[in-house]
């Protein structure tokens, strides 16, 4: 048994108080992976941007509303869970300001300047220590599988689930997981539910179980335990 920390939804980033920018992530596949999780015996903690979807009730569930919020909340999470699943969808961009106030109308055109904000995926991999393993989620709409390993690399993920556009608020989806040498594990379609629980079922098998095999994508790879810590 393992406990996975899992990241779910969309976060906001806000303009002024009453405003803000998202996407259209609808925490589907963050529950679906607790779910599987959960019937799999694992333990699972929920870090979650605001979503309409209801999350199992084993999970341990914190809610979040901006990226920083989300990271915070996995930094002091982290350090106690064997691993990552990163199934947000984080807002990369923040405004550079917050207006104090509700922006007025001028009748003119309002330039907002962005800036990035903190990749979780990729700070809890520099974070890793021995055993403890991420898994990031790459959407992509061209070159999905040249993409995904870039990102797998970037950051320091062990495994990475490569899905389409048309994953976004859907039920289905269609899924490749790849490895740190470009291989792919698995390639399934089918409801976020299924896919879900062989997300989970190649977790065990690459990342957990007896047979763990897979080359930690860190600067230097690292021997794993026969078994996850409890
Ligand atoms: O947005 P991107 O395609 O780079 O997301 C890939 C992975 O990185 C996903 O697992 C997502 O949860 C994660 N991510 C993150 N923090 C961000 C942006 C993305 O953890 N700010």
């Amino acid at each position: 048994m393992a406990k996975i920390l899992i990241t779910s939804g969309p976060t906001r980033q806000y303009l002024d108080p009453v405003r803000y920018l998202t996407n259209g992530s609808s925490g589907v596949m963050g529950s679906a992976l607790a779910q599987a999780a959960l019937q799999a015996g694992h333990q699972v903690v929920m870090v979650s941007g605001p979503v309409r979807v209801r999350y199992p009730s084993g999970v341990k569930l914190l809610e979040v509303e901006t990226t920083q919020e989300m990271l915070e909340a996995c930094l002091a999470e982290f350090p106690n869970c064997d691993g990552l699943i990163g199934a947000a969808a984080p807002c990369d961009y923040q405004p550079a300001a917050v207006a104090a106030q509700k922006l007025k109308k001028t009748g003119e055109p309002l330039l907002l300047k962005l800036i990035e904000t903190p990749d979780i995926v990729a700070t809890l991999g520099k974070k890793k220590r021995l055993n403890q393993w991420t898994v990031g989620f790459a959407l992509e709409s061209e070159d999905a599988r040249f993409q995904a390993i870039g990102k797998l690399q970037r950051k320091l993920c062990d495994l990475v689930v490569v899905n389409g556009v048309g994953a976004i608020n859907s039920p289905h989806n269609e899924i490749e997981i790849l490895n740190p040498a470009g291989e792919v594990v698995l390639a399934a379609s089918g409801t976020k539910r299924k896919l879900a629980q062989q997300i989970i079922r190649v977790l065990d098998e690459q990342l957990l179980g007896p047979r763990s095999k897979t080359a930690s994508a860190t600067p230097s790879a690292r021997p794993r335990k026969p078994q996850a810590r409890i």
